[in-house]
């Protein structure tokens, strides 16, 4: 059987259960019930809990089900507290081929022209990217927008910010780790990565230095720039995990992933489980909310 099934619920009392195994549990009560399968569910045990976070998602059961194993896409590193990698689990979600060939071509046709008077930078080795162009954009053609839309379903409940984010990374270029600026950007990051597959490391990191007020509140930084903040301080934690970002899928990192952990693009034939990826030049196209 499938159907999409839109819920609306409070972690606290899923907390320890992986993503897949929530949406599956969520999804019984729904078919138990014969109703309201397209409607927001609202269940007297979800909502009679206090709610420290809440969203809405929505997939298409039946092929999430067929997928083999999202958590494939990952590789653990080192010794993990098992509630932490739960809330991975959770907060990371990868959705493989989230565009088609054609769309692919159609966004990069619309970036390039966008972008084709800009060049690469490479300069400021202390940046948080390296090898980049890099732009925000509100109007895009309305193939390209209806994608967004789609991502926006997807990924957010409520406002997104109204651009769109553009990164165009060279083959030689890497980001490195980073917190994206609470400043800036609300709990939930959503990109679209095209062209190549590439190995995006979440590590953990002390999120009491990326709060409001400390490492965000440096002077003389525009937009541009802000929307990264990568002066992390020694690793106090070893643990890692690789993400398996492949062509033309989509990810959202929410919550204890955007905060809890820096993320960062691994360089050219870096190994995930053992094999090299071949990372080319890569455009990422991210939706991000409002803070
Ligand atoms: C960023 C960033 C990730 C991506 O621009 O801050 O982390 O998918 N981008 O390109
Ligand atoms: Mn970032």
């Amino acid at each position: 059987m499938s159907f999409t099934c839109r819920v609306k619920f409070s972690w606290p009392i899923l907390r320890n259960i992986p993503h897949q195994q929530n949406i599956r549990s969520i999804a019984t009560i729904c078919k138990r019930s014969r109703k309201n399968l397209h409607s927001d569910y609202h269940g007297d045990k979800l909502s009679a809990v206090p709610c420290i976070a809440q969203f809405s998602t929505s997939l298409h059961l039946s092929q999430q089900e067929t997928k083999q194993n999202i958590f494939e896409l990952f590789d653990f590193q080192m010794k993990w507290p098992s509630e932490e990698e739960d809330a991975i689990k959770r907060d990371m979600i990868i959705i493989p081929d989230f565009v088609s060939g054609a769309e692919e071509e159609r966004l990069c046709s619309e970036t390039d022209k966008s972008m084709k008077r800009m060049r690469y930078e490479y300069d400021h080795w202390d940046d948080a990217i390296h090898g980049y162009r890099e732009m925000e954009k509100i109007d895009w053609l309305p193939e390209n927008e209806d994608v967004f839309q789609r991502l926006r379903n997807k990924a957010f409940h409520g406002e997104t910010l109204p651009h769109v984010h553009i990164l165009d990374l060279a083959g030689d270029g890497i980001i490195k780790p980073h917190v994206d600026s609470s400043r800036f950007c609300g709990s939930t990051i959503s990109g679209i990565s095209l062209l190549t597959d590439c190995i995006m490391r979440l590590k953990r990191t002390n999120e009491e230095k990326y709060k409001q007020g400390k490492l965000d509140d440096q002077p003389n930084q525009t937009l541009q720039n802000t929307t990264t903040n990568h002066q992390c301080q020694p690793a106090e934690y070893e643990y890692f995990v690789d993400v398996l970002l492949k062509r033309r899928s989509l990810y959202i990192m929410k919550d204890v992933a955007r905060y809890k952990f820096t993320h960062e693009v691994l360089p050219t034939k870096s190994l995930f489980k053992g094999q090299e990826i071949v990372k080319d030049r890569r455009v990422s196209i991210i939706c991000r909310n409002q803070p």
